[in-house]
Parts: C-alpha cells; sequence; structure tokens
C-alpha cells in the first residue's frame, strides 16, 4: 500500500476523491466572493503588534466575559511563517488546559486530515480560532464575543501572511468572510480574505458526529490544496520568451 492510499485509508476516503473533487471543481466554478476584512474596535494596539506583543494581548485580554472562566487564553500554534492557517471556533476544555487549540478529538481528526493532505502540525501550518477563551460547557461563541477576540485573529493573519485559509465550521467562516449563511452553502463558494484565497468547510467535530459527510470535507481539502499549489507555484505572464 502506497503512504497516500494509507493516509486516505485512515481517514475512511479511500477509494481517492482527489480525483473527483478535480473533476468536480472543472464542472461547477462558482464566482469568487471576497470579504473585506473589517477590524472591530478596539484594535489600535493589536493592528500594530508584533508576535511577541500579541502573544501578550491576548495572554491579558479581559475584552469579554469569556475571560473569566478560562483557564488561560489559547492563541495559536504552529509556523508564523505558515502557507496554511486552519481557523476553527474556540478552545474546548483540553484546549483550555494545554493552552492549544484542537489538542483534544477533533483535534486528533484534525491532524489526521493534515496527514492526508501531506502536512503536519507546525511545519508550513498555523492553527487558530475565532474566540481565544473557552466558552463555558464548550457553547458556541456569541456574535459579541467573536467580534471582541477577531481584531487579534485578523492581526495573525496579517503576520503570518498565509497562502490558503481553511475555515473550520461556521463560526470561523462567518467571521472571517463577515457573513451569514449555511455551512453547506458556503463551502460551495469561491470566497477571499482580503487577497487570501478561503476554503469553507465542516469542523472536525461536526466530522466526527457526521462521519458521512468526510468525504465531502475532503473534497473542499483537496480544492484547498490546489489554490495553495496555485499561489506557489511562479506564474510567468511576461509572454517573453527571449532568453535573458
Ligand atoms: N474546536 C475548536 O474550534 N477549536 C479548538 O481549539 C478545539 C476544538
Amino acid at each position: 500500500m502506497n503512504p497516500s492510499e494509507a493516509r486516505w485509508r485512515e481517514l475512511g476516503l479511500w477509494p481517492q476523491w482527489m480525483l473527483r473533487a478535480q473533476a468536480q471543481e472543472q464542472a461547477h466554478e462558482p464566482p469568487v466572493v471576497a470579504a473585506t476584512p473589517t477590524v472591530p474596535s478596539p484594535g489600535l494596539l493589536t493592528e500594530a503588534a508584533d508576535w511577541p506583543q500579541l502573544r501578550q494581548l491576548v495572554a491579558n485580554c479581559q475584552r469579554c466575559a469569556l475571560h473569566r472562566e478560562r483557564r488561560q487564553a489559547v492563541f495559536g500554534v504552529g509556523d508564523e511563517r505558515a502557507g496554511w492557517l486552519f481557523v476553527g471556533e474556540g478552545p474546548g476544555a483540553e484546549e483550555d488546559q494545554r493552552g492549544e487549540p484542537f489538542v483534544g478529538a477533533a483535534g486528533r481528526l484534525l491532524d489526521q486530515m493534515l496527514r492526508a493532505l501531506g502536512l503536519k502540525r507546525g511545519e508550513d501550518v498555523y492553527i487558530a480560532n475565532v474566540v481565544k477563551c473557552r466558552p463555558p460547557q464548550n457553547r458556541t461563541p456569541t456574535d459579541e464575543e467573536c467580534a471582541a477576540c477577531l481584531p487579534y485573529l485578523h492581526r495573525q493573519i496579517a503576520l503570518i501572511r498565509p497562502k490558503i485559509i481553511v475555515a473550520l465550521g461556521k463560526v470561523a467562516a462567518h467571521a472571517l468572510l463577515n457573513t451569514d449563511g449555511t455551512l453547506g452553502t458556503l463551502r460551495l463558494g469561491q470566497h477571499r480574505f482580503g487577497d487570501i484565497p478561503l476554503v469553507v468547510t465542516w469542523h472536525p467535530a461536526y466530522l466526527l458526529r457526521n462521519p458521512a459527510d468526510k468525504a465531502k470535507a475532503w473534497e473542499d481539502l483537496c480544492r484547498a490544496r490546489q489554490l495553495w499549489v496555485s499561489r506557489c507555484t511562479p506564474r510567468d505572464d511576461s509572454g517573453d520568451t527571449t532568453a535573458a
């Protein structure tokens, strides 16, 4: 068994779904919808912060009530110049305890998804959440909590300058695209955050409850990989064929 077949089998996605995703993409290319990143105030300090300053701001943040019950703020993890940025919703109990995003059951599935893409946490990959503090009882963060925390994520994106953003679930998609809409609709669209292509797919926690949708999530990730590849390949648009 070759290594990629092993990875797809691990995800329960054999036979190879990538080919199907490519065929579907060629058959149907929705128009790109660009989100204009608007930084909610107060953002002045955050907008200019470097990595250590941003970490400090997040660690001390009291912009919303979530800080009262957190054990610690969960900043984000990975390569600070990563090509890939994965954005989730907010820390759960294990993340709150360990201070790292996606370390529970959903995180283990995310790691498998990364492996299937030939990626690894921390190597050209950054993982962050919309809200940095755990919502009590792991409830969905409110719009106000997301808005209060969003300047931190915007600054992380500005510092990383990833080639592709993958929004994991509705909360991340809504926050980054400044829109609403069902996940089923959003994942079929083509989006941008500023000039960065953004792919919407299901949150790994949803996929744990609904494994039948893993195949479609894999299609989304293959689309993200194609966008990433297209931004890695230097284009020669000059039309100049003369040798230097
Ligand atoms: N779910 C998220 O959205 N983020 C985490 O860090 C963990 C679970």
